[in-house]
């Protein structure tokens, strides 16, 4: 019985020794709580002219991000300029920041240090206090890097991972290469956790490592799987995941192609008992439709010599209300769009369905959920490679244009 009670008493010190750690109360400041990076930074939504820096913060916080060119010289040189995460003309406050910077040139690396400032005291319209800045670090480590897209480059490099289901272990093992790797970007093709209920589960599942691992320098596209679009948590996803367009679907251009970003909607007809009569994905795959018909025609996409289509769920009719609806709506439009590669997952099985298979005119790469597919791209062809967690090369595959 005592040792019990002494158990319990250690286990209650325990915790508030916990808790005073997670509040984070520097010596520097007396007593005032400061904010400090929770999750983070990672990049989002890349352009030729513009990035987004989206971070956690461990409490509720103001922040700005100093950007500097890639120019040698000390970041501390002069007093770099400042971007806030605002919104009509109003700095937000809160713990998950995004921060959009525009007006960039494209093909360009820059140096950018993020800040948060503690909300001390948030009592309206009487007071609000903001506590010190802190920044990440540039003394010892050097400043973080970002380069923006490029139409007028050679040659594309990108990683690709998908239907990870929250399993970090396997995250960590495929992508901690990139980094090391010619990557431009790091495509994330959906059903990365099986449903979110939470932002821990984001970030345990797969957000943390891919901070730590590359993402503060090297972004990522997140497309959503049909597992996305579950929990009560799902709707913060593109808080956390902000696209180019603000939309679920996107395209961009980069180097010799011209990427176009598919949100795949759920699996199972929207009357479905366990999407509680909340889901619209055939109205949503309508108007993406519309979209894409629209994209497949502007000049900037007829004139790519490379055209690349990232969808979670392959367009293939097998009888599921999705994959159905997909076939139906998308197939044929992009038959008609010269499409070189699309690249899949959701099967968590590899295959590559050549051309003219199943009514395709383009060959589909489905990825495993164990594996990463390398893509490199040139005007002249696609290759693509494919590595298990071990890093061995399972399959290669060429497309020559
Ligand atoms: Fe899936």
């Amino acid at each position: 019985m005592k040792t019990l009670l002494v158990f319990i008493l250690l286990f209650c010190f325990g915790s508030a020794e916990a808790q005073n750690k997670s509040i984070n109360i520097p010596p520097e400041s007396g007593m005032l709580p400061s904010a400090r990076i929770a999750c983070g930074p990672w990049i989002q939504a890349v352009g030729e002219d513009e990035f987004t820096v989206v971070w956690t913060t461990t409490i509720d916080a103001a922040v700005w991000v100093e950007l500097a060119p890639n120019d040698g010289t000390n970041f501390y040189h002069e007093e770099r300029p400042k971007y806030y995460h605002s919104e009509y003309g109003r700095r937000l406050t809160g713990k998950l920041h995004r921060v959009r910077i525009t007006g960039l040139e494209k093909g360009t690396t820059y140096r950018y240090r993020i800040f948060q400032q503690a909300v001390l005291i948030n009592e309206g319209n009487k007071r609000v206090v903001l506590g010190e800045g802190f920044g990440s670090d540039i003394k010892d480590k050097k400043p973080y890097t970002v380069t923006t897209l490029d139409r007028d480059k050679n040659e594309v490099n990108f990683s690709m991972v998908n239907d990870i289901h929250g399993n970090d272990s396997i995250f960590r093992q495929l992508t901690s290469g990139v980094k090391n790797q010619p990557t431009d970007f790091v495509v994330f093709n959906g059903d990365m956790l099986t449903q979110i209920e939470s932002e821990s589960q984001i970030i345990d599942g797969y957000l943390n490592s891919a901070a730590q691992l590359f993402a503060s320098q090297i972004p990522f596209y997140a497309v959503r799987g049909n597992h996305e679009n579950r929990g009560a948590f799902s709707y913060e996803f593109f808080n956390y995941f902000p696209s180019p367009n603000n939309n679920a679907y996107y395209s961009f251009r980069h180097g010799p192609a011209y990427f176009i970003f598919m949100d795949c909607g759920e699996d199972k007809p929207d009357s479905d008992i366990r999407y509680y009569g909340l889901s619209v994905s055939d109205q949503m795959r309508e108007e993406e439709a519309k979209w894409l018909k629209q994209v497949v025609e502007t000049k900037e996409f007829r004139e790519a010599p490379v055209k690349i289509v990232v969808l979670h769920m392959p367009p293939f009719g097998n009888g599921w209300h999705g994959m159905s609806e997909i076939n139906r709506l998308f197939l044929p439009v992009l038959n008609d769009a010269g499409i070189d590669l699309m690249l899949c997952g959701h099967t968590h099985k590899h295959s590559f369905v050549e051309k003219g298979t199943a009514n395709n005119n383009f060959p589909v790469l489905i990825n495993s959920n164990l594996w990463r597919t390398d893509v490199s791209i040139t005007s002249s062809g696609i290759r693509a490679k494919l590595v298990d967690a071990s890093g061995k090369v399972l399959k290669t595959y060429s497309i020559n244009k």
